[in-house]
């Protein structure tokens, strides 16, 4: 092959005078992208249809390395055979994950430099490569980088700075490991409390998603995803995952046009009208039609109707399993025929190049049109572009030198504080007393593992090896707020099985005070699949036992899931969800329990009391009325947005601009909220409202704003939201976005107030 000189794409920088894309705001990123449009076709109309069709194959890191993968534990040794088949021969245009073991930052920009040089002076072209990861709570595959408390936590902090924070160092922690590319974030409104990766998403309201989503991308991407510290953004999974009727991972959906229009779709359009520049799609089938395939979805929805200006990935495997699970191709070749010509533009294949060997079949044989391959590729080589890897591949003229930062350390904690959220506190049992003798015990007592969850250090998160040195679990981190002397630690029980719980009650009966500390243990995807939501039955059995030695008991979750705790709510005085609060969780979790931090996180999702009453808080009232045949109607066990303070928070004077407005006017609302407690705190104020009438069944209620205060004791402020047409609206019998005159009620904290909208 007669190689080009290998940068010759270097010649349209100087062309237009840009060596790196600068911040920008609207006209002047416009004018950014022409240039970058222009350099993208400069290249695409250099490729051959090998080169082109290698854009489009993301391949798995594994798959370059000698012997099997899973006998690595610390350094990577390529098989230069298989690099040369896969970079050089098949040209492979981009590289994928690890997933089990984290590599240091110097190694991850030694191995990725690597492989950037391979195809740099040894392809035709010389493309760089864009490597892409899954940093789903922090750089989690970058050894002593900063893992944050897991997206489910972001959400219970109501606190949008954080998602911006959070996405900013870890775009800065990728990028101080040479990788562009993140597979983040998960944009699913999470529908089913079942779901394993519930932690992972934002909950389960399509408000909260999309506001956070938001500010994620904002803190990921920023105006320039090029810049040293930022990143590309692959926001998934594309459509409908997070909402299977049986709470299972890629399970798949039954879902109306209207439901995906006004419950799943909005997160995602959003992002894209914010420069979301890659989506991954679900391994779901919706509908019956597999998303990978789904022409309406993926062409028609999402790159005609919303103006998606990214590429298009598969997520693992997702081409195979349309063969071998979905059962809607015969074979491989037939897969990536219809999912391509459905819009996929990248396949995430981990082993082989059977993806670009069959696409050039496909293309040659003219089964694939050129113009589809063009398309795609042109997408891919624009983010390629945006990226900033043309310019800088391995970005190695950074020092990086607030990697894992004690400044980082500091945020992490705060946020995990902001993110707990405090279910129960009978008379006044938390704080606790630093003077108390305390028992640990629990599953989730003693473990770094468990605060994580998966994607930490290693897929599934459950391998201790990798456990950052110095981290504190709950136990350590009690005992360092108190005092050794003061706390013990018994384990109780394993996650299903393991029955230590006499030694529990034992030491129960010498302590003033227990902190059981249950939860789920670490589980990435389909081995996060459970059949039952109570919390397991071992762990319901410590805690019953553990009340009946009469002692105070403060229940402390670590958990993604809601999982029910009906029988054992009861025992509990104080009741503390951490959800996944990451390597500070210990460390939160101990502040809050004995007062040097006051909780103010809130519920991103309904908690179930009943297996048999999943209801997400937005339900219809229609499914409420079992109530008037002795059974619960909507009695969850927590309401989503709940969440109690040390401090109390009263509102008052909820007052409206109007009680009577039209279609084009805005509606503005004032009111008051007072910390009337001890201490300072924060407060997340949500403001709910409902359409009391619709042509369209109506949610009973729908958020539609909230904002975070710190008050003192004592203090008020003023709060203001102005809701404006698009707050009225809703996805009517022909699907199309509409606001009906009516009754509206506007409710936040106990305060309600209702207007008219008029035509
Ligand atoms: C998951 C994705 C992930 C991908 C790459 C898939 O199995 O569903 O969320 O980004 O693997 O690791």
């Amino acid at each position: 092959m007669k190689l080009l000189p290998a940068y010759i794409y270097s010649l349209f920088f100087f062309a237009s005078g840009i060596l790196f894309l600068t911040s920008c705001t609207k006209p002047a990123c416009d004018a950014d992208d022409k240039i970058i449009y222009q350099k993208a076709d400069s290249v695409l109309n250099l490729m051959t249809l090998e080169e082109k069709v290698g854009q489009m194959l993301n391949i798995g890191l594994p798959a370059l390395l000698q012997g099997p993968f899973y006998s690595y534990r610390d350094t990577l040794l390529f098989d230069s055979t298989k690099v040369h088949k896969l970079l050089v021969e098949n040209m492979a245009g981009s590289v994928q994950n690890l997933g089990n073991f984290p590599l240091k930052p110097e190694q991850w920009r030694y191995y990725i430099a690597k492989l950037q040089k391979v195809v740099k002076n040894q392809t035709r072209l010389g493309i760089p490569i864009l490597y892409g990861i899954d940093a789903a709570h922090g750089a989690n595959y970058t050894a002593g980088s900063v893992m944050f408390p897991h997206q489910i936590n972001i959400a219970a902090s109501f606190n949008t700075a954080i998602a911006e924070n959070v996405a900013e160092i870890t775009s800065y922690e990728l990028k101080a490991s040479a990788i562009p590319w993140n597979y983040a974030p998960v944009l699913d409104v999470a529908r089913h409390p079942m779901w394993g990766r519930i932690y992972e998403s934002f909950g389960e309201d399509t408000y909260v998603v999309s506001e956070m989503g938001a500010a994620m991308l904002k803190g990921a991407q920023g105006n320039n995803p090029g810049a040293y510290d930022k990143t590309i953004s692959c926001a998934k999974h594309f459509l409908g995952y997070g909402a299977s009727y049986n709470g299972k991972d890629r399970s798949p959906v039954i879902l109306s046009e209207n439901y995906i229009r006004q419950v799943l779709l909005p997160p995602f359009k959003k992002a894209v009208d914010d420069g979301l520049l890659c989506i991954m799609i679900s391994s779901g089938a919706m509908n019956g039609i597999p998303c990978h395939i789904d022409y309406n979805l993926i062409t028609k929805l999402l790159k005609e109707e919303l103006g998606f200006k990214g590429f298009v990935i598969s997520d693992w495997s997702d081409i195979d399993n349309l063969y071998t699970v979905h059962k809607v191709a015969t074979n491989e070749r037939e897969a990536i025929k219809m999912s391509v010509l459905a819009g996929l533009d990248m396949c995430m294949e981990p082993y082989d190049e059977s993806f670009a060997v069959n696409l050039l079949d496909l293309v040659n044989k003219g089964e694939v049109p050129i113009s589809r391959v063009d398309d795609a590729v042109r997408r891919i080589l624009y983010v390629k572009f945006k990226s900033g890897i043309f310019e800088d591949a391995i970005f190695d003229n950074y020092t990086y030198d607030q990697f894992a930062s004690a400044k980082s350390d500091s945020l992490n904690k705060a946020f995990a504080i902001e993110s707990i959220t405090l279910l129960k506190n009978e008379n006044d049992l938390l704080p606790l007393s630093k003077d108390a003798k305390v028992l640990v015990t629990g599953v989730a007592g003693n473990s770094i593992n468990y605060l994580n969850g998966g994607w930490s250090r290693t897929w599934s998160g459950q391998d201790t090896a990798y456990n950052d040195q110095g981290k504190l679990t709950i136990y350590t981190a009690i005992q360092k707020l108190i005092g050794k002397n003061r706390v013990v630690f018994s384990q109780g029980t394993g996650y299903t099985e393991g029955d230590y719980i006499k030694e529990a009650v034992a030491l129960a009966k010498k302590a003033d005070v227990i902190v059981a500390c249950v939860g789920e243990k670490p589980a990435t995807e389909k081995p996060s699949d459970i059949d039952e939501l109570d919390l397991p039955d071992i762990q319901q059995q410590l805690v019953k036992a553990l009340a009946e030695t009469g002692k105070p008991l403060v229940l402390v979750m670590v958990q993604g899931r809601p999982r029910i705790i009906r029988e054992i709510e009861p025992l509990a005085s104080g009741i503390i969800m951490a959800y996944l609060p990451g390597n500070e969780g210990g460390a939160a979790i101990a502040d809050v329990l004995f007062g040097n931090a006051n909780p103010s996180g809130k519920l991103p999702y309904t908690y179930p009391r009943y297996m048999g009453s999943l209801w997400t808080y937005d339900h219809l009232l229609s499914d409420e009325r079992d109530i008037y045949f002795g059974l619960n109607g909507f009695t969850p066990q927590y309401e989503f947005g709940y969440g109690l303070s040390y401090t109390s928070f009263d509102y008052l004077n909820l007052k409206l601009s109007s009680d009577s407005i039209s279609m084009g006017d805005s509606l503005k609302m004032e009111i008051t909220v007072s910390n009337t407690g001890k201490s300072a705190g924060m407060e997340s104020v949500l403001l709910f409202l409902t359409d009391e009438v619709a042509s369209v069944s109506p949610p009973v209620k729908q958020l539609k704003r909230f904002t975070k205060v710190q008050l003192e004791p004592g203090e008020s402020t003023k709060i203001n939201f102005e809701l404006t047409i698009d707050d009225f609206q809703f996805v009517n019998q022909q699907n199309k976005w509409i606001a009906e005159p009516g009754y509206f009620t506007i409710a936040v904290g106990n305060q309600k107030a209702r207007f008219y909208l008029s035509n």
